[in-house]
């Protein structure tokens, strides 16, 4: 697997360390259990190289959704062979990368969360399968809703700031614009309960062709401007498949709550996951990136058990660990709904 170069070098030096670990991930959940990958160098640059007895359709497919893959190919001693990639990709690349902005979570990051987070659930072997319902309640900008949407999938997201609400919303409609894709708006209005406003909220429905809008294909986008812990006013219970998120890291920002108020990270996580747990299906995973110079992974850990949920924390899920900048070195945790209550 050839690593695809990323335009940021700090991530560019973690890359194939985090791709090895995605891909042990993948192998676990749906390829049968890879043997380790080893990060090579052929002509002074880094692939990814795995043994595998055959490639099928199904776990190329697999392979190329991996957020680090380039291109792939067949080793035989010094020659390479390509292998025809099969993005699911529905969309232009353009939709995930145009927004720049001060506090936007790395894209090819955003993807491996993602990934791995629907690696982790009991609904892995769907990812190119099935339409899933992914929800991000700390969603910015929106990264990961864009991510979602290019994996064909119904998407909502959630965030308190006012600013990044407006600019996700004026973007993604200006892009599905200037994209002629075919859409339709729901709702594009202030939430209000016993007369007061409770937030914003965008819906609307988009298909990336005619065909598939008939075909019953199309996807939800449902954005909520509002603090993270309203959640359960506004989604259905054991609405979603997946909740990916990139928590505040503490530093620049800093996290707010509608009323303003500054919170410690963890102190919002411990408010929000139980929240976010009841809103996962069973059998769901959440994957959370957090800044561990802030919090601990063990106090993250406990925050995600607290809530009933089955944290992931052994083997590949402890190599994820990265440095992002001087104040930052970001982790990504993992935990399942467990499919069905014991008694
Ligand atoms: C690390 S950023 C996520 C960035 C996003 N992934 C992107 O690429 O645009 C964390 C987000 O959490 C939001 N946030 C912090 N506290 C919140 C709260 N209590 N409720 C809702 N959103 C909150 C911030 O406004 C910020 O957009």
């Amino acid at each position: 697997m050839l690593l695809l170069p990323s335009a940021n070098r700090v991530y560019a030096s973690a890359s194939p360390e985090l791709a090895r670990a995605e891909l042990a991930v993948f192998g676990e959940s749906v390829l049968g259990g890879l043997p380790a990958a080893q990060v090579t160098e052929r002509g002074g640059v880094p692939y990814l190289e795995f043994e595998t007895e055959q490639l099928t359709d199904e776990a190329t497919t697999f392979l190329s959704q991996l957020s680090a893959l380039y291109a792939l190919f067949e080793a035989n001693g010094t020659a390479l062979k390509p292998v025809g990639v099969r993005r699911i990709d529905r969309y232009d690349d353009d939709l995930i990368t145009i927004q720049k902005y001060q506090g936007k979570t790395n894209e090819q990051f955003t993807k491996l969360l993602l990934n791995v987070t629907l690696m982790s659930s009991a609904f892995a072997a769907d990812l190119a399968s099935r339409k899933l319902a992914v929800l991000d309640p700390l969603c910015g900008r929106g990264t990961t809703l864009n991510q979602a949407l290019m994996y064909g999938w119904d998407v909502a997201g959630l965030d308190a700031d006012q600013r990044d609400f407006d600019a996700y919303a004026a973007f993604i409609k200006t892009w599905l614009k200037r994209k002629r894709l075919k859409h339709h708006t729901d709702y594009d209005a202030p939430v209000r309960r016993d007369g007061k406003v409770i937030g914003r909220r965008l819906q609307l429905m988009l298909a990336a062709t005619k065909d598939e809008q008939k075909a019953r294909l199309s996807q939800r986008l449902d954005v909520v401007c509002a603090d993270t812990t309203r959640a359960a006013e506004f989604f259905r219970p054991e609405a979603f498949d997946l909740i990916v998120t990139d928590a505040p890291y503490g530093v620049q920002h800093g996290s707010r709550t509608a009323t303003g108020l500054a919170r410690r990270p963890q102190d919002l996580l411990t408010a929000a996951v139980p929240v976010w747990a009841g809103l996962l299906r069973p059998g769901g995973a959440v994957g959370i990136a957090w800044n561990t110079l802030v919090a601990p992974r063990a106090e993250a850990v406990a925050i995600l058990a607290g809530a009933g949920l089955e944290p992931l924390d052994s083997g590949p899920y402890l190599q994820f660990r990265h440095r992002v900048d001087q104040a930052i070195v970001r982790d990504v945790l993992v935990a399942r709904k467990p499919a069905s209550r014991t008694s």
